[in-house]
C-alpha cells in the first residue's frame, strides 16, 4: 500500500499520511484534515474508523481470528487462566512464575469491599436487575478511594486496575446474592479467582459449600472468552469517559452501562430468552420466517467485525457441552434448539448472505444457566470479565504521550441562523 493517501477537495489534492500496522488494514492518518481542508469525515457508527492505536487485542473477522497480545483465543481459554491472561492483557507478556504469583496475591488481597459499602445495595429494590446495581455499585466505588484519582500517576492506576479486577467477583456476586434474598458471602484468599466467584455466588449458611472442578474451568475460561475484544462500544465508552481524566471506576461504570444494552453484552440473556421463547425445534422454522420478514434479530448471530464463525463461539460450545454433561443434562431441550437453530440458519441464504454466523452470546446463555445463574446474571458475568480489556485499554490511552481527551464533531443539518421572536409576535 502506498505511504500517503490524496483526498481531492473543490479541485484541490490533500494528502493523508497511511499508517501501516503489524496485522489488519492501513489507515489513512486524517487528523490534519480538518485544519487543512476545513472539512470532517463523517463515519457516524465508526464502521470503518480507527479509534486509537493499540497492542492489546487484534480481530480479523472475515478470517475469525482472535488475538490477546498475539496469543490466540483458543489457546489461551485451555492452556491459560483468566488471572493470567489479565496480567498478559495488562502488562503485554505472559507473566513468569514469580511475577504471576505477585500479581494473584494483588489481586486476591484486594476483593475485600469496605464494610459500609454494603449499604448500596440495600438501597436497590430486590426485584433491580443486577446490571442496575452493577452500574450504580461500580460508579460509588470511586467515593471510596480518593487515593488513586490522579491518574496521571501508573502507581494509581495500577492500583486502580489491581482493585477493579478484584472487587468485581464480590460485587456481582452481591448483586446476585441481594437479587434472590440470600447473605452476603465474603471473598477467601484461599480460592482461586473464579472458585471464590463461584462460592460468594452459590454459597449458602445452612451448608458447607462444595466446589466443582469442572464449574469452576468452565466459569474461568469463560471469563478468558469475555476479558476484552478490540474497540467494541464499551471499550470504546471507558476510553471516551477516560479521555477527559473521570475516574477510573466511574469510566468503568460507563462501560458497564454500554455494555447492558440487547445489541452488546445485553444479547447473551436476550438470546436465552428467544431460545426459550422458540420453546420447540418445530417451531423454528416460523421463527426463522420472522427474522427473515424482519419482525425480531436472531440474538446471539451475527457481529459487527465478525463476518465469519466468532472463534470464541466454538470455545463456548465446548464448554456448554462439557457443563451440561457435568450435571447431566445431555438432551437439554435449548441446546437441541440452539443447534439447530444454527444448522438451519448456517445453510439459510438469508443468513449466509449478511455473513451471520453465531457470536460468543448465543451458547453462553445455556451455559451460564446450567451453571445455576439466572439470565439477568448473565451481562453481569460479561461485565466481570470485560471489566480487564477495559481497564487495560484505559491504562494503554494514558501511556500514550499524544493522549488528549476525545471529542469528535459533527455533520449539522438543523436551522440556520435566525433571530429570536417574543411569544406574542409567533403564529
Ligand atoms: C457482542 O463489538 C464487539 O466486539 C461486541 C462483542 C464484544 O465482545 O465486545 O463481540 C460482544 O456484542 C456480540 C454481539 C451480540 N449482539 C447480538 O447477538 C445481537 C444480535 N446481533 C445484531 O444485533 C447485530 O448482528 C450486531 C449489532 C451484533 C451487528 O449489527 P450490524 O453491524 O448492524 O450488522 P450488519 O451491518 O453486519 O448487518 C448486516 C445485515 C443487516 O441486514 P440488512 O439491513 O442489510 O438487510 O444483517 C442484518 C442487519 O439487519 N442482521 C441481522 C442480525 N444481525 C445483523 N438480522 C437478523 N439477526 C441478526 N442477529
Amino acid at each position: 500500500m502506498s505511504e500517503k493517501a490524496v483526498l481531492n477537495i473543490d479541485g484541490k489534492d490533500y494528502d493523508a499520511p497511511v499508517m501501516h500496522g503489524t496485522l489488519g488494514p492501513d489507515v489513512v492518518d486524517v487528523r490534519k484534515l480538518y485544519a487543512d481542508a476545513d472539512v470532517f469525515t463523517f463515519d457516524p457508527s465508526f464502521t470503518s474508523t480507527a479509534s486509537c492505536e493499540s497492542k492489546i487485542t487484534f480481530i480479523d473477522g472475515d478470517k475469525g481470528i482472535l488475538l490477546h497480545r498475539g496469543y490466540p483465543i483458543d489457546q489461551l481459554a485451555e492452556q491459560s487462566s483468566f488471572l493470567e491472561v489479565a496480567y498478559l492483557l495488562l502488562h503485554g507478556e505472559l507473566p513468569n512464575a514469580a511475577e504471576f504469583t505477585e500479581f494473584e496475591h494483588n489481586i486476591t488481597y484486594h476483593t475485600m469491599l469496605h464494610s459500609q459499602f454494603d449499604r448500596f445495595f440495600t438501597g436497590f429494590r430486590s426485584d433491580a436487575h443486577p446490571m442496575a446495581i452493577m452500574t450504580g455499585a461500580v460508579g460509588a466505588l470511586s467515593a471510596f478511594y480518593a487515593d488513586s484519582t490522579n491518574v496521571d500517576d501508573p502507581k494509581q492506576r495500577e492500583i486502580s486496575a489491581h482493585r477493579l479486577i478484584a472487587k468485581m467477583p464480590t460485587i456481582a456476586a452481591r448483586a446476585f446474592q441481594y437479587s434472590v434474598g440470600r447473605p452476603f458471602v465474603s471473598p477467601r484468599n484461599d480460592l482461586g479467582y473464579a472458585e471464590n466467584f463461584l462460592r460468594m455466588s452459590f454459597s449458602v449458611p445452612a451448608e458447607e459449600w462444595k466446589p466443582n472442578p469442572v464449574m469452576t474451568r468452565a466459569m474461568d475460561r469463560i471469563f478468558i472468552l469475555h476479558a476484552d475484544h478490540e474497540q467494541n462500544a464499551s471499550t470504546s465508552t471507558v476510553r471516551m469517559a477516560g479521555s477527559s481524566g473521570a475516574h477510573p471506576f466511574a469510566c468503568i461504570a460507563a462501560g458497564i452501562a454500554c455494555l447492558w444494552g440487547p445489541s452488546h453484552g445485553g444479547a447473551n440473556q436476550e438470546a436465552l430468552e428467544m431460545l426459550e421463547t422458540i420453546g420447540s425445534v418445530d417451531n423454528i422454522p416460523e421463527f426463522v420466517q420472522g427474522v427473515k420478514d424482519r419482525k425480531y434479530k436472531l440474538m446471539g448471530f451475527g457481529h459487527r467485525v465478525y463476518k465469519n464463525y466468532d472463534p470464541r463461539a466454538t470455545v463456548m460450545q465446548k464448554t456448554c457441552h462439557e457443563v451440561l454433561d457435568e450435571i447431566g443434562h445431555h438432551d437439554d431441550p435449548l441446546l437441541k434448539i440452539a443447534m439447530e437453530l444454527e444448522k438451519i440458519a448456517l445453510s439459510d441464504p438469508f443468513f449466509i448472505e449478511r455473513k451471520l454466523y453465531p457470536n460468543i452470546d448465543f451458547y453462553s446463555g445455556i451455559t451460564l444457566r446450567a451453571m445455576g445463574f439466572p439470565t439477568n446474571m448473565f451481562t453481569v458475568l460479561f461485565a466481570l470479565a470485560r471489566t480487564t480489556g477495559w481497564i487495560s485499554q484505559w491504562k494503554e490511552m494514558f501511556e500514550d504521550p499524544g493522549r488528549k481527551i476525545s471529542r469528535p464533531r459533527q455533520l449539522y443539518t438543523g436551522a440556520v441562523n435566525r433571530d429570536y421572536v417574543a411569544i406574542d409576535k409567533r403564529g
